[in-house]
C-alpha cells in the first residue's frame, strides 16, 4: 500500500516515540488522526506538523481505557475520513516488583496496553471495511523476549498484544494485515540517561523504517518485528 493520500489512526500520538511516528506519516503523505490522553499542550504542538506537510489531520482526546470512548472516537473518525492504516501505541509503562503490584495496577496496564489495543482494532475493521485494504500496526516492546525483573505485567501486557497480532492476522486475512513492531529502549529512564540523544535518533529511525515496511508490503503480516539495537534493561 502507498502511504500517500491515507489515512492513519494512530494512539498515543503525544508520545515520545509515537509522535515521531505522527511526524514520519504525515511527512509520507497520510493524512492524520491523533489519539492523545492527557498531554493537550504537546498535542497543541504537534498540530502544527501535518499542516506543514501539507496534509489533513484531526486529533481527539480520549481516555481509551474507556470502551464506550473507543466508539465515541470511531463516531469522530467517520466524519474525517475512511482510515486504511490503524498504529496502537498507547501504552502505560511502568516498573513495579511484586509486592508493589495491586489489582488496580494490573487492570490499567491491561486495559490501556491490550483490551484499547484489540478495541481500537475491531471497530477499525468496521469502518475500514474487512475486505478492503487496511494496515493495522501494534507497538509493542522486546521486554516480552528478555523478562527483565520488575516488569511482570508490562511484559505480560505486551506479550498479549503480540499473541493477538498473529491470531488477527489470520482472522483478518487476506485484505487487512495485522503485524507488531517490537523496540528496544528508545527513551531510556532518567537515571541511565548518557549518550540519549545519538541512541534516540538510531532507535526512532529503526522503529519509522519498520512503520514504512509494513505499510508498503502488502505480503507482510502476522510477523513480529524486533528493531532492538541490544542490551539488557
Ligand atoms: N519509547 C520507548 O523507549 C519504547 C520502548 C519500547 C516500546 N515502546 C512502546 O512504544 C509505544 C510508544 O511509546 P512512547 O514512548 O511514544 O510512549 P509514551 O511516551 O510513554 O506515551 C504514552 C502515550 O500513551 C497515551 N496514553 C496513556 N494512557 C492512555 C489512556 N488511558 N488513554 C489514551 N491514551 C493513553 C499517552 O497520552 P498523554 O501523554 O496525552 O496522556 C501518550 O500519548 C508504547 O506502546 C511503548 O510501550 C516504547
Amino acid at each position: 500500500m502507498d502511504i500517500k493520500g491515507k489515512t492513519a489512526v494512530i494512539t498515543g500520538a503525544t508520545g515520545k516515540l509515537a509522535a515521531a511516528i505522527v511526524l514520519a506519516m504525515a511527512k509520507a503523505g497520510a493524512n492524520c488522526v491523533c489519539i492523545y490522553h492527557k498531554n493537550s499542550k504537546k498535542a497543541g504542538r504537534l498540530k502544527a506538523e501535518p499542516k506543514r506537510a501539507g496534509v489533513k489531520s484531526l486529533f481527539i482526546k480520549a481516555d481509551l481505557t474507556k470502551p464506550q470512548n473507543i466508539e465515541k472516537v470511531f463516531a469522530k473518525i467517520r466524519d474525517f475520513s475512511k482510515p486504511q492504516i490503524l498504529i496502537n501505541a498507547a501504552a502505560v509503562f511502568d516498573k513495579k516488583p511484586l509486592n508493589k503490584i495491586t489489582p488496580e495496577y494490573i487492570k490499567n496496564t491491561l486495559d490501556i496496553n491490550f483490551t484499547a489495543a484489540i478495541l481500537m482494532t475491531k471497530e477499525f475493521v468496521k469502518l475500514a471495511g474487512k475486505k478492503k485494504k487496511a494496515k493495522i500496526i501494534n507497538i509493542t516492546d522486546a521486554i516480552t523476549e528478555k523478562q527483565p525483573a520488575g516488569f511482570s505485567v508490562y511484559s505480560a501486557s505486551k506479550a498479549a498484544l503480540e499473541t493477538a497480532t498473529k491470531t488477527l492476522a489470520k482472522e483478518l486475512a487476506p485484505s487487512i494485515t495485522v503485524n507488531a513492531i517490537s523496540p528496544g529502549i528508545i527513551h531510556k529512564p532518567k537515571k541511565i540517561t548518557a549518550k540519549i540523544a545519538t541512541e534516540k535518533t538510531a532507535g526512532v529511525k529503526k522503529v519509522l523504517n519498520a512503520v514504512k515496511f509494513i505499510i508498503e508490503n502488502d505480503s507482510v503480516t502476522g510477523q513480529i518485528i524486533n528493531v532492538d539495537r541490544s542490551g539488557d534493561l
